[in-house]
Parts: structure tokens; C-alpha cells; sequence
């Protein structure tokens, strides 16, 4: 049964459950067919690197339904696209870069007709050798962007006072997005030279950009609008740009609807992933297993196009930290081109490779020193006093709570008692063996590119007192409609049943950031509550006047004296009063976040508005004869704030867990000697499956107000990803227990990998 928010701070079941649940709820592949629809399939080059000689389209346009074949020469504008840098072909123009790269656009009458289109047309090339290798990109001086540095003290100093210096090499895998739904694009033609769109995109603003830049007509010649996503974990962030820009360019040319929607396989071919990272550090530490110096470099892999790596790569910095101090240190980072599809957005969004660095280190430290993995950590906290408090990048952190939270952790997962029972079985079982590991997550809230953090609502209240609510983020299941309904519904007094989330348009609220960051409900909770405090404020004498009070309280769908609580009246009456008394009953909202900025050349600044903290523990168990492992219990603690709705806040701390195992556990992007991705769907590629769920998974929120944020909540949809390091390190320590040396386990820690570290164990 759907059970809308009663009021904020309460659980609910998200806005759209039940039409997800029957199939009701649309996404942009279910909206009706427009009359004259044609279907555009996309042409691929079939080999990572090449000049483009030309493409032969004779013998696709003499087969059935195929309408016409479009190439880079029909682009009308620009046909270069780019979140930061214009540098990507809609479609290739000259090189080829990677396999998979769209090179042409059939249009058939059924998608059918326009597959055996695309089968039918040649990419003529002369194929050249690819670097499909960091290894090789970095010998070929393959630089994507400038470097980025951050110093503090002098590192080589402290490395040199060290107790125990650890020098490391951590590699980070890929990551596929998976989402259900995949790319979907529907372009309609509109009067006048204007073009309307539906997109499966978290950045409609983006789509309305990019498609007027490629027509070369202005922005409001186009809008978009999203209905809502099959998930989209940052990779419908840039990446929904190349088949709306294929979508509309049909419709441009011919006149008629355009719908570009990708297979399972096709998407996995052509999109990005999330982005490699190879980190190389040296760690110096006291004999207490304090960090003295950190001097890191992490190098990402950022495949054929700028994409969004810049940004990415600086959040792997801001994350080199994770939750300690680095009293002395110098971390840089880089990023190479290879001919690989473009890596983007994902969850976490280089966050994750960052803190992969400082948290082998901090593994190994503890099996070096002898110390405790929890307790060498936990010396080394962020803290809320002089000295323990500043980020490398010059960040003061305030209200840290890694520590309480810690504890909180021990206490309620009786760690003691815990390991005891993983010792004693560890003690009679000699070829399975079980493990425990520990991680703290800290991370930072708020787009780093500081100017993105900025958001706008639209509230419409009727005249029979119902509701509609546009702002500027869209929904990918994450809930985000959830806590705006909860939000809107708070301020009004009105019953959540009244407020209708419009679907997401550009129409309706301009130039939006992206939904991503996790800053989705911080952001347009923020401008929600304003234009509904703006329409409240010009509703509220007119409920005075009907009530004959002096002040007012809306509650409950209706506006009730606030000094004589018996005597109400309808917040629909209320508003057909403003009607008749011609008082406007719509209002935008605006929010910017205040008091963060980053210098990046100088590598210090306040990037974040806030941190989210989360911590866990997990339990594996692995068997020496095949390397198969189960997760046989994980305790989450996160930090959610005052949680708009927790119950939504819970599912995200579960799918985010659950997603970050299975990047660094059984999910393995694996691409062939000719560069095309290999693994096209869920039978090479290895999500993880309900049975993956920990049997045992507890989940507690930590909900103490956050200071300045909507309802004190606290941005969740990334931070928990991170806490699935715990059952890397719980691998670990499973590995471990089958000999006496250091254990050494390979990311993504997939079967074969945990096999090849227990043999190096046994050895
Ligand atoms: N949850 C679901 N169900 N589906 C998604 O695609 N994306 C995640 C997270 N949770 C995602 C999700 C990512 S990558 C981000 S940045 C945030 O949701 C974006 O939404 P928010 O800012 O509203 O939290
Ligand atoms: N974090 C996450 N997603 C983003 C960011 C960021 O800082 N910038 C652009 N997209």
C-alpha cells in the first residue's frame, strides 16, 4: 500500500511505489508514440582507433522503412558536445577514438527496419593502433587535464621521521551503471524551429544545451523534460547528451519524432563506465600508528573525452584523506586519454578512488604495527579541536562525528563478541575462514565547482486548493519527489495527497544543475521551501481576515487561529479566496548554497558545505577450495541528519552499500584486445543479485540535525557507497587467517582474485 509523507521526519514509501510496483509509472520509453515516429538506431565504429575514410549508407536507404542516414556533415550547428570541454563528436568526424563511438544515425519507420539499417551501412577506415592501456597513455604523455596538487607542510621530512614508511600501488576498477532503464531519447519537432524532448537525463538543462548547440538555435528554442529514470548512479548525468543531440538532430532533419532508445548491449558499448584509478602513495607513521606523512598520486583512466574527469579526479584528491588528518602531505592528481568509451559520473564520482588509497594504507599499517584495525583509525580522526580539524586543502571541519559514531558502532555490534565467535571458528576450520572488517567514511557535500550549487522551484497553488510542484531536480528512484512532496507539504499545512510533482522541465525552472552530488534534496528542498513560504505569506492576512485572528498556523489542509486552535478553516477556501481577491498564487524559489568556494590552481579553499559520515562492519566467509565468498553480516551506521524522510534514507543507505560491494567485489568491466567492451549484459557482468544482500544486513541511521540545511537533514546518495570498503577489508582479514604474512587481494576481489590471494596465503 502506497503511504504518502504525513509530514517531514516521517517514514514513507516513495511517491511513485505503487506504479513501480505494477507497471503503471512511465519513464520516457512508455510514453505514447507520436503519429509519424521514426526510430533511430546508431551505427558504431568497429574499431578503438582510425581515421574515418567515409560511411557507404547506398545499401541501407535502398532497404525497407529505412527513412535516411545521418552523418557528422548533417549536423546543422556544432557537432561537438561536453559537460566542460566541447571536445565530443555527436557523430565521428574524421578519427575514430573508441569502439563503439557513434558514427552514423539510421532512421527506419520500426526499429526494426532501422536495425537492419545500421547492419546495412559501412564505416569505411583505416584502423590505427589503439591505447586501450593508463600504462601506455602515460608513456605516450596522454594528458586530459591539468594536474591538480595539494600540499601541506613538508612531506619528505616526515616520511623521513617516520616510525614505518609503507609504499603501495592500489588499482580501482571500472564500474558499469547498470541502471535499469537504459538511455531513451523522444524529440519532437515543435512550430517555428523550436524542438521539444523528453530524456531519460539527471541533467535536463544540460540536454536543452547541448541539442541547441548542435541545431545551432538558443536554448529556448528547446525545452526537456524528464518524467522520471530507471536509475541513472551518474551516468545519465553527460552521458543522455549523445542520443537526445541523435534524437533531435532525426527530427530536425526530417521533420517527424524521433525516438533513440539503447539496448542493454548497445549501452554497455557505447557509455562510459565509472573511471579506473590507479593510486600510487608512500605512508608514514609513528610507532602508534599515527600518520605523519601522506604522499600520494592517483591517475585516472578518462577513456576518449574530457567527459567530466576534471572534476572527478578533484573529488579523488578531496578524498585521499577519507576521516584522517594528514598532518604533512602531497597529493596530486591526473588523468590520461585512452581509446576507451569516455568514463563519467558515478556514485561517489572519484570519491571512492580516493579513499581505496588511504584505506590500504591504513590496512596494512595495522597488520605492520600489530595494531587493531578499528582503534590505528581511530588515532587518527578528524576531531572537532585546534590541530585535528583542518583538511589538507584547508577546509575547517566542524561537528565531526566519526568518532561518536564509532563507538556507537562497537557498542551496538558487540564487536567483542563478534570476533570471539569469528576467532573459534577461524580455530576449527581449515579451509574456510571467516573475517571482520572496519570502515569509516567521511565525505565532503556539495558540487565542487562551486558555482553549481544553486537550484530553483515553481509552486502553483489552485484556486481548489490543490497543488503543483516543478523544481529543478529529477527523480532516478532515489526519492527526491518523495522529500519535496514532504517538504512543500510541511510549509503549506496541506495533505501530501494534495501536492503533484510535475515532471522535471526546462520549461518550468531554467538553468539547473545536474541531480547529482547527492546535493539533489539539499539543494531543491531549499528553493521548495521558499516558493511556498512566498505563496504562504500572501495567503496568510486572507486567512486571518476569513478567521478574524491575529495569527495563523497551516496544518492539517487547513489554516487554523494559532490562539484558538477550535476555530479553522480550509486551506482550499483559502485559496479560492486569494482567486476571487486576485492575489497571485504562484511563486518561484531560488537557493545558492553559501560561504564555499575552491581555488584549484591553489589547490585550498571550502569546497563542501558540510561532511556525511557513515562507518560499518562486515563479516565474510571464504572458502580455500574455490575463492567463493558469502557476506554473512553487515552493521551500517550513517549519518542522515534530521532525515526528511528515513525511510527513503534507509533504502539508499542499503542500495549504496549494496552497489559499492559490488563495484569492488564481483563487477568487473572487462574490454577486448580490439577495445570493445565484452561484457554487453548480466551474463558476463556481475551485479549483485538479491542472494549477494547480506543475510544478516542492520542498518541504523545517526539523525542529529545538521546546521543550515533543510530540515537539519543531510545529503545520503553517495556517502554510503563507500561503506562496502568494509567488506573488502573483512576479505581481507578472511585471507589473512591462512597463514602468517601480509595478505594481498586484487580489486575488483572477485572470486578468482580472493583464491589467488589465499594461495599467495598458503604458500
Ligand atoms: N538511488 C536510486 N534508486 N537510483 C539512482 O540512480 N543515484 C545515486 C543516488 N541514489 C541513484 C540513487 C546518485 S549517483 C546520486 S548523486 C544521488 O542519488 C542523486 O540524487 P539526490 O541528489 O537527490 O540524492
Ligand atoms: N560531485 C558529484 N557530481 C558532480 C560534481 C561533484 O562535485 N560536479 C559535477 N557533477
Amino acid at each position: 500500500m502506497t503511504r504518502p509523507p504525513t509530514t517531514l521526519h516521517q517514514d514513507a514509501t516513495h511517491e511513485s511505489a505503487l506504479g513501480h510496483v505494477t507497471g503503471h509509472a512511465r519513464y520516457v520509453d512508455d510514453l505514447p508514440h507520436p503519429p509519424g515516429l521514426l526510430h533511430g538506431v546508431i551505427v558504431r565504429s568497429p574499431v578503438a582507433r582510425g581515421t574515418l575514410l567515409g560511411v557507404d549508407v547506398e545499401d541501407a536507404v535502398r532497404l525497407p522503412g529505412v527513412v535516411r542516414v545521418l552523418t557528422a556533415s548533417d549536423v546543422p550547428g556544432d557537432n561537438h558536445v561536453g559537460p566542460i570541454v566541447h571536445d565530443e563528436p555527436v557523430l565521428a568526424d574524421g578519427e575514430l577514438w573508441w569502439n563503439g563511438q557513434p558514427v552514423a544515425l539510421v532512421l527506419g519507420t520500426t526499429r526494426e527496419a532501422a536495425r537492419r539499417g545500421a547492419e546495412a551501412v559501412s564505416v569505411r577506415h583505416e584502423p590505427l593502433t589503439p591505447v586501450l592501456t593508463m600504462e601506455e597513455a602515460e608513456r605516450r604523455d596522454q594528458w586530459l587535464i591539468t594536474p591538480h596538487v595539494i600540499r601541506r607542510g613538508d612531506v619528505d621530512a616526515a616520511l623521513a621521521s617516520a616510525h614505518l614508511v609503507i609504499q603501495g600501488e592500489v588499482h580501482t576498477p571500472g564500474q558499469d551503471h547498470f541502471y535499469l532503464e537504459t538511455h531513451a531519447s523522444l524529440a519532437v519537432p515543435g512550430e517555428a524551429g523550436t524542438m521539444d524532448l523528453a530524456s531519460s537525463t539527471q541533467h535536463p538543462t544540460e540536454i536543452q544545451r547541448m541539442v541547441a548547440h548542435v541545431l545551432g538555435i538558443p536554448d529556448a528554442a528547446v525545452t526537456c523534460r524528464v518524467p522520471r529514470m530507471g536509475g541513472g548512479f551518474g551516468g545519465k548525468e553527460s552521458q543522455a547528451t549523445t542520443p537526445a543531440c541523435l534524437a533531435a538532430l532525426g527530427a530536425w532533419l526530417t521533420q517527424r519524432p524521433v525516438k533513440v532508445w539503447l539496448e542493454r548491449g548497445e549501452d554497455m558499448r557505447i557509455t562510459g563506465k565509472r573511471h579506473p584509478f590507479r593510486g600510487r602513495y608512500r605512508a608514514g607513521f609513528d610507532a602508534e600508528g599515527r600518520l605523519l606523512g601522506f604522499d600520494a598520486e592517483v591517475v585516472a583512466d578518462g577513456g576518449a573525452t574530457v567527459d567530466l574527469t576534471g572534476p572527478i579526479v578533484d573529488r579523488a584528491l578531496f578524498h585521499l584523506d577519507n576521516a584522517y588528518v594528514l598532518p604533512a602531505c602531497r597529493l596530486v592528481g591526473k588523468a590520461v586519454r585512452t581509446n576507451l568509451p569516455s568514463n563519467t559520473a558515478f556514485r561517489g564520482f572519484g570519491g571512492p578512488q580516493g579513499v581505496a588509497v588511504i584505506e590500504d594504507a591504513m590496512e596494512r599499517a595495522a597488520f605492520q604495527l600489530g595494531l587493531d584495525p578499528v582503534e590505528i583509525r581511530r588515532r587518527n580522526y578528524y576531531a572537532d579541536t585546534a590541530g585535528r580539524d583542518i583538511t589538507p586543502y584547508g577546509q575547517q571541519v566542524r561537528d565531526v562525528r566519526i568518532e561518536r559514531m564509532t563507538e556507537t558502532l562497537l557498542a551496538t555490534s558487540d564487536l567483542a563478541a563478534w570476533r570471539a565467535e569469528v576467532a573459534a571458528f577461524n580455530a576449527t576450520s581449515a579451509h574456510t575462514k571467516r573475517g571482520i572488517g572496519f570502515v569509516p567514511v567521511k565525505f565532503g557535500i556539495s558540487f565542487t565547482n562551486s558555482l553549481l550549487n544553486q537550484a530553483g522551484a515553481l509552486l502553483l497553488v489552485y484556486a481548489d486548493g490543490s497543488v503543483q510542484l516543478n523544481h529543478g531536480g529529477t527523480e532516478m528512484g532515489q526519492g527526491l519527489h518523495t522529500k519535496m512532496i514532504a517538504v512543500c507539504a510541511e510549509v503549506l499545512g496541506v495533505r501530501p495527497s494534495d501536492v503533484r510533482v510535475m515532471a522535471t522541465s526546462t520549461e518550468k525552472v531554467p538553468n539547473t544543475s545536474a541531480t547529482a552530488a547527492s546535493s539533489g534534496s539539499d539543494l531543491n528542498g531549499q528553493a521548495v521551501r521558499e516558493a511556498c513560504e512566498a505563496v504562504k505569506a500572501r495567503m496568510v492576512p486572507v486567512a486571518c481576515e476569513l478567521l478574524g485572528a491575529e495569527r495563523v498556523r497551516f496544518a492539517g489542509g487547513r489554516c487554523v487561529d494559532a490562539d484558538r486552535p477550535d476555530h479553522a478553516v480550509a486551506f482550499s477556501k483559502v485559496a479560492s479566496d486569494c482567486w476571487v481577491r486576485q492575489i497571485s498564487l504562484s511563486s518561484t524559489g531560488f537557493y545558492r548554497t553559501p560561504g564555499i568556494a575552491y581555488d584549484r590552481p591553489g589547490g585550498q579553499g571550502t569546497p563542501f558545505f558540510y561532511y556525511a559520515y557513515g562507518a560499518a562492519l562486515a563479516e565474510v566467509e571464504v572458502s580455500a577450495w574455490t575463492g567463493e565468498y558469502r557476506i554473512r553480516r553487515a552493521d551500517l551506521l550513517h549519518d542522515v541528519g534530521d532525515s526528511l524522510v528515513p525511510s527513503i534514507d534507509r533504502g539508499q543507505v542499503e542500495g549504496a552499500f549494496v552497489q559499492g560491494v559490488g563495484w569492488l567485489t564481483t563487477e568487473d568491466v572487462l574490454y577486448g584486445p580490439d577495445g570493445a567492451c565484452v561484457t554487453r549484459g548480466p551474463s558476463t557482468y556481475k551485479i549483485p543479485a538479491v542472494g549477494d544482500v547480506p543475510a544478516d544486513l542492520r542498518v541504523n541511521l545517526e539523525r542529529s540535525p545538521q546546521a543550515g540545511t533543510i530540515g537539519g537533514s543531510k545529503a545520503v546518495g553517495e556517502p554510503p557507497f563507500l561503506l562496502g570498503f568494509s567488506v573488502v577489508h573483512a576479505l581481507r582479514a578472511a585471507v589473512a587467517a591462512f597463514g602468517t604474512r601480509e595478505p594481498e587481494l586484487a580489486l575488483p576481489a572477485t572470486p578468482e582474485a580472493v583464491l589467488f590471494a589465499i594461495d599467495r596465503q598458503r604458500a
